[in-house]
């Protein structure tokens, strides 16, 4: 297995390693990581998976986040050998065979993003937020994604995107 390069983690490569087994969108990797090794990094460095992506590095932003077994976390505060045998969806992982993610397809109706470079941690937060089923109104939205910081101030369009996507999900549950 390819070993993390440490050109953006800054933090040396060298040193004992860890098996890791995880499900990444859907592919089954046996990896082998230095123990220290973020799922940020991880997902970036060694498995080209650069639609996540680092802002703060220090868990302020939400930039990075992705899930692991439908639970959004920041994957930058993420030790991936914490992480052993878990499901982890990044924004590559979200659309299907029948195309975009709902919520990937109501961010572009609502043009929820300019720069886009915080799109995919949105986009993911916002899938979590959809699973765990507490936020009813576009105020709850707002507090419950409150953790992602978009610094184009895109946020009008992405609160009318997830509670397009999140009231569509609630009628396609209903049926
Ligand atoms: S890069 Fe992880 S929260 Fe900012
Ligand atoms: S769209 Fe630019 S940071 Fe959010």
């Amino acid at each position: 297995m390819g070993s993390i390069q440490g050109a953006e983690t800054g933090r040396p490569d060298v040193g004992p390693r860890v098996a890791l087994d995880l499900t990444v969108n859907g592919v089954a990797r046996h990896l082998e990581i230095v123990p220290w090794t973020t799922l940020l990094d991880l997902l970036r460095e060694q498995l080209d998976l650069t639609g996540t992506k680092k802002g703060c590095d220090h868990g302020q932003c939400g930039a990075c986040t992705v899930l692991v077994d439908g639970v959004r976390v920041n994957s930058c505060l993420t030790l991936a050998a914490l992480k052993d045998g878990c499901e982890v969806t990044t924004v590559e992982g979200l659309a299907g065979p029948e195309g975009l993610h709902p919520l990937q397809a109501a961010f572009v109706e609502h043009d929820a993003f300019q720069c886009g470079y915080c799109t995919p941690g949105q986009i993911c937060s916002g899938v979590g937020l959809m699973n765990e089923g507490h936020a009813t109104s576009a105020g709850e939205i707002r507090e419950l994604m409150s953790g992602n910081l978009c610094r184009c101030g895109a946020y009008p369009n992405i609160v009318a995107a997830i509670e397009q996507a999140m009231h569509a999900n609630e009628g396609a549950a209903s049926r």
